[in-house]
């Protein structure tokens, strides 16, 4: 019995998009898995056309129109990898409206609305998929969602911004300049088009949403998570990574320590979750502290399974588009959405939300970084 193609419309060509056009277009037999339907790219929307066809995309899969690529019957599965909050959002609704299934790499849109998508796809049964939305490369929701699923996580922590991990590492090993290596993370594709939310933390935050989402079962809201460490003073530093200065990587250093942007959520006893996203003083042998340049890495912990730790590239065009793929191979496999087996969400309305407090190590910049392990 021959089983009919998924046809899959992708949105947006940029890095991660062309990644993933290009594994189609190399035709590659692990997009047919013996035990789904095979996956068949019919479709590409993409804003600036010429540099697509410039690219390699065939002129045939091309349109400029994505609203209308969702709305016609000629896509089962649609992948949004453009980014940013509109139109994504808007596109995201209407397929899964109308009950196709979405992949997208949308951590912004997944963090901020997904309450209200999570609700969508439930009412209409539509599919929703968002791997690569944290750890880049790494199968980590999935695991979490699924394979943890028997144990009761109690925190989950990580590195889950490559750009920031690779400027912090190239900051403390080799002494180079935050601007220039910043520069350098663009180019390799690693930051976002504004490389503001990569800096100040909002990334890793949107990813601790979404992490808490899956460990916890409930959507926390993105601002109530702290991205700021302390000051001596007693004051809120600058968020993110962007009041690290040059003299407290070396004063660390000197201590044997090294600057990692950890997000942590944690599961407190009388059930308030806490949530911070801040530059964290780990020694510089530990395991955070060799995990270096673009890798991501997220410790689980649970009983009664103990700690689980995943580690991979955080970033960049293919290790997003693997997990693009994977998310798309799960769909053809009937899998289900990323909290497919997970009860609904509870309502964020409900929840108590607050910073974890940890020691801090005071800095030359009159910073005072948490002490992490
Ligand atoms: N800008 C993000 C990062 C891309 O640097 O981690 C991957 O989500």
């Amino acid at each position: 019995v021959s089983v009919q193609p998924l046809r899959v419309g992708v949105i947006g060509a940029g890095t991660v998009g062309r990644e993933v056009i290009r594994a189609f277009l190399d035709r590659s037999p692990r997009l047919a898995p013996p035990d789904g339907a095979p996956l068949l790219l019919t479709a590409v929307a993409e804003k600036f056309t010429e540099r697509a066809i410039a690219s390699g995309i065939p002129e045939s899969l091309l349109t400029d129109a994505p609203a209308h690529m969702i709305a016609s019957g000629d896509v089962d599965i649609v992948v949004e990898t453009m980014g940013g909050a509109e139109p994504a959002r808007t596109l995201i609704s209407a397929a899964l409206s109308t009950g196709k299934s979405v992949v997208t790499a949308n951590k912004h849109v997944i963090a901020h609305f997904g309450p209200e998508l999570e609700r969508l796809a439930r009412e209409t049964g539509a599919t929703l998929r968002f791997e690569a939305a944290v750890g880049g490369g790494i199968p980590l929701l999935g695991p979490i969602a699924l394979d943890l699923a028997a144990n009761r996580i109690s925190r989950v922590r990580g590195i889950v911004n490559g750009t920031t991990n690779f400027i912090l590492t190239a900051m403390a090993r080799e002494g180079r300049d935050y601007a220039e290596v910043l520069a350098e993370a663009q180019a390799r594709g690693y930051a976002e088009a504004d490389p503001t939310a990569d800096v100040e933390g909002l990334d890793a935050l949107n990813k601790l949403v979404i992490l808490a989402r899956l460990a916890f079962g409930a959507w926390i809201e993105p601002a109530a998570v702290g991205n700021r460490p302390g000051m001596t003073t007693g004051a809120q530093g600058a968020p993110g990574i962007t009041g690290v200065t040059a003299g407290d990587v070396a004063s660390l250093a000197a201590e044997g320590r090294i600057l990692r942007l950890i997000a942590t959520t944690r599961l407190a006893e009388d059930g308030a979750i806490e949530a911070s996203v801040v530059p964290t003083a780990v020694p510089a042998g530990s395991s955070f502290g060799r995990c270096d340049g673009v890798l991501n890495r997220v410790e689980v912990d649970g009983v009664p399974v103990g700690r689980v730790a995943f580690e991979g590239p955080g970033a960049g065009g293919p290790a997003a588009a693997a997990a693009v793929l994977s998310d798309l191979v799960a769909i053809a496999r009937g899998v289900g959405s990323t909290w497919a087996g997970l009860p609904a969400a509870v309502e964020r309305s409900a929840l108590a939300v607050r910073p974890v407090a940890a020691e801090c190590v005071a800095a030359p910049s009159g910073a005072c970084y948490p002490v992490g392990d």
